[in-house]
């Protein structure tokens, strides 16, 4: 299983040459979680349920826009898939759709 230590460096291209999210770029905003974090929290605690991810700092329980990132790396980790390209976003993209998400007001991603 892939671990995600600070040496590691993953920059992963998309096709129009952007640069997408990194371990240290921030998926939970509200609480100041990297992808790294979640990634290594998943991994050594084998959480059963993608809602335990939350236990990773608070991850998920503020505004809720990160909660389908945090069941993206909860099913990567359960399935043994590497951390490379996982979001398929820029640290900018994945900002500004949360400033979307918090602006439209819409319900609450849940698990
Ligand atoms: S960005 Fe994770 S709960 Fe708000």
């Amino acid at each position: 299983m892939q671990v995600l230590e600070r040496a590691t460096i993953m920059p992963v291209m998309r096709q129009d040459g952007k640069t997408v999210m990194q371990p240290d770029d921030k998926i939970c905003y509200c609480y100041d979680v990297s992808l790294r974090k979640l990634w290594n929290f998943a991994r050594q605690r084998r959480l059963a349920r993608a809602s335990q991810m939350c236990e990773c700092l608070g991850a998920g329980t503020g505004c809720g826009w990160c909660i389908p990132m945090l069941k993206r790396v909860h099913t990567a980790v359960l399935s043994q898939q590497t951390a490379d390209g996982l979001i398929d976003m820029t640290p900018d993209e994945y900002a500004d759709q949360r400033r979307q998400y918090i602006s439209e007001g819409k319900a609450r991603n849940a698990f």
